[in-house]
Order: structure tokens, then C-alpha cells, then sequence
């Protein structure tokens, strides 16, 4: 088997801005209790003439530069994503014809908060199989077209952005050492969009009843999220053969930071390890831990041969975590 690491990293989020206070012009909510409640004070949200492959592409084209390959030299695109700029093409098809990457065979993946570390299994394996080189993973997420802003419950938690890794061959003793993936299908309903697919088409119907936009019960998720987050990192640093003090760096999907805390007591870690930008972005679904990982790059705070752990909760309901020696 070859060793598989992520060998660069990329981010975009789109430059406006809403922040608590504007949301207090909106709904019946204040800057307070969202930042007590979730740690969240602005979010990122797209300009209209964007959709989710324009933030993934400018993701990408950071992750590409980053890890010094072009685009020609990709082999697969896989893009992990709740909001498609449509039903099909894939984004990942569109994002393949945008960044040029004309070798690349391209497809979307769907696990809604967990995408990414879905997509990062998924990929890795046609790397340390032989199949491919040189693999784009992108988590991008446009939820601000998923939010209903009438809706004090949810719209105050998610934001709009895009990151990326490259995934290539690394030295043996380096790269991806475990994941832990698993699924609940019977938590489905706690967190949805149900408009726009088979079972409702979109129609004057599925608009009236607001069915196109997210609906959430909020207290059921954080319940799960807060047992969930600790134990399949638990669970992917077992199968690493590695212990909770072995982690230099946690990087976890960034939806509540009572959720964060609440993993981070549960492994034993102290906040500085550990990346937090909830605070700037919200709830970006899949893009949370790339955008989150590529930060934590850009900063200076990942060195090689450091032990990071991935780690998310989301719709599905779905969760997933990794352990990768950077
Ligand atoms: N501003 C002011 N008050 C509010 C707001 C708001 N924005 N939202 C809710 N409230 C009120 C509620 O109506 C409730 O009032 P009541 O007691 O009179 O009924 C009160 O605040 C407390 O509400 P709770 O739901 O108990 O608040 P909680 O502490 O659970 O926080 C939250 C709510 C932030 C949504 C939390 O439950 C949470 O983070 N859940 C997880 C959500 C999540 O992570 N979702 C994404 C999953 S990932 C994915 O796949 C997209």
C-alpha cells in the first residue's frame, strides 16, 4: 500500500460579510445569546453571481498552488457539498472544467457536515491503491441558499466557503492512519432539507411550506453531536494505534463551540490545540474543516510529522474522523 498525505491546502471565503448585528435586523435575536449560545459573531455569505464551484474553484487554485502540481496533473476532483450549483452536472464536473483539470475524472460526494472526511476516505484510496497520483478534494458549501432568514433557529448558525486539499504519495511514515466513518439514517429527520428532490419536487407547493430551506432540531443534534465528536475521535486515534495525547492538533468541524469544548474535555486537550474560526464563519457544512485545516496551514501552526485529528458530526445523520502524521 503507498502512503497518502494531504500534501496542499487552500481556502476561499466570499468577502461579505453578516454579522450578529445584522441578523438583529432580521429576526427576533441578539448579539449576545448567539454568541454565548454557539460562539458564532459574523458569517460569510456569496454575492449572487457566485455558486458553490466559484468558491471551490478559488479554493482549489490555492490548495493546487500550495502543494506546487497544476491542475492538468489531477487524476480525480471530488467535491463533498449540500448545495450543487444544481441537480446534475456535478459541481465537481463544473469545478473540473473551470480549473482546466482535463485528465481528472470528477464526481460529488454527499454527507452533509462529514462530507470531507467522507471524501478524504473515499479518495485516499485510489492513491494508496495505485489507481491515481494526484487527487482534489473539496468541501463547498453555499447554505446561505439553504437559509431561511425568517428562522431565528438555524440562520443565525451557517455561512457560505470553500477548502481544499490535494491528496498525493508521502513518505511511509507519514500521511493517513486511520478513519472512522459511521451513519445513523434513523436521526434523518433532525436535520433536512426535504424540497427539490424525489420526493417533493420543487413547486409552488414546496415553496409555500418552505421545504427548500434547512430545518433543524437543534437540541436533538447538539445531544448527538456532543456524544458523537469525542467518540469517533476516540474511536480513529484507536485504530491509528495512537493515544488522545498524542494529538498536536484537533481540527473539528465548527458548528457550536459548546459542541468543541465538550470534545475537547472529552480527549483531554487543551484549546491550543485545537482550531476554532466559528467565530468568523459559522456553520460552513464541509467546508468547516478544510477551511479550518488550510488556516491552521497558512498560520504556521502544522508541522511535519505532527499528529492532526479531523474530526465532524452532521445530517444523515453522519459522522467521521482521521488521523494523519502531517
Ligand atoms: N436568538 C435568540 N433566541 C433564540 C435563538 C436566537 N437566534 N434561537 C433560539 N432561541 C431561543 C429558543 O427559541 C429558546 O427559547 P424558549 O426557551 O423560549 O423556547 C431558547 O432560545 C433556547 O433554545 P435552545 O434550542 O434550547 O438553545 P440551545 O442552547 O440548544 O442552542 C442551538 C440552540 C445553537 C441551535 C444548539 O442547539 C445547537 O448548536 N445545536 C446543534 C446545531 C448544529 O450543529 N447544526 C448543524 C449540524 S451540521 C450540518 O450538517 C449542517
Amino acid at each position: 500500500m503507498i502512503s497518502v498525505g494531504i500534501i496542499g491546502t487552500g481556502k476561499y471565503v466570499p468577502e461579505k460579510i453578516l454579522t450578529n448585528k445584522d441578523l438583529e435586523n432580521i429576526v427576533e435575536t441578539n448579539d449576545e445569546w448567539i454568541k454565548t449560545r454557539t460562539g458564532i459573531e459574523e458569517r460569510r455569505i456569496k454575492s449572487e453571481n457566485q455558486a458553490t464551484s466559484d468558491l471551490a474553484l478559488k479554493a482549489a487554485e490555492e490548495a493546487l498552488k500550495n502543494a506546487g502540481i497544476n491542475a492538468e496533473d489531477l487524476d480525480l476532483i471530488v467535491v463533498t457539498t449540500v448545495t450543487p450549483d444544481m441537480i446534475f452536472p456535478s459541481t465537481a464536473c463544473i469545478l473540473q472544467d473551470k480549473l482546466g483539470a482535463k485528465k481528472a475524472a470528477a464526481y460529488d460526494l454527499s454527507a452533509a457536515c462529514s462530507g470531507f472526511i467522507y471524501g478524504l476516505a473515499n479518495a485516499s484510496n485510489f492513491i494508496a491503491n495505485g489507481t491515481y497520483k494526484h487527487i482534489l478534494v473539496v468541501g463547498a458549501e453555499s447554505l446561505s441558499t439553504l437559509t431561511d432568514y425568517t428562522d431565528r433557529n438555524t440562520c443565525v448558525l451557517f455561512g457560505d466557503g470553500a477548502g481544499a486539499v490535494v491528496l498525493g504519495p508521502v513518505a511511509n511514515d507519514r500521511g493517513f492512519r486511520s478513519f472512522e466513518l459511521g451513519a445513523d439514517g434513523s436521526g434523518g429527520d433532525l436535520l433536512k432539507v426535504e424540497g427539490g428532490g424525489s420526493r417533493y419536487p420543487s413547486s409552488i407547493q414546496t415553496i409555500e411550506n418552505k421545504l427548500h430551506y434547512i430545518s433543524m432540531e437543534g437540541r436533538e443534534v447538539f445531544k448527538f453531536a456532543v456524544r458523537i465528536m469525542g467518540s469517533a475521535a476516540e474511536e480513529a486515534l484507536k485504530k491509528a494505534d495512537l493515544n488522545k495525547s498524542d494529538i498536536d492538533l484537533l481540527v473539528p468541524h465548527q458548528a457550536n463551540i459548546r459542541i468543541i469544548q465538550a470534545a475537547l474535555d472529552r480527549l483531554e486537550l487543551s484549546e491550543e490545540k485545537c482550531v476554532v474560526n466559528l467565530q468568523n464563519y459559522g456553520n460552513v457544512s464541509a467546508a468547516s474543516i478544510p477551511i479550518a485545516l488550510a488556516e491552521a496551514n497558512e498560520q504556521g501552526r502544522i508541522s511535519e510529522g505532527d499528529c492532526i485529528v479531523l474530526v465532524g458530526f452532521g445530517g444523515g445523520l453522519t459522522w467521521g474522523a482521521s488521523v494523519i502524521i502531517w
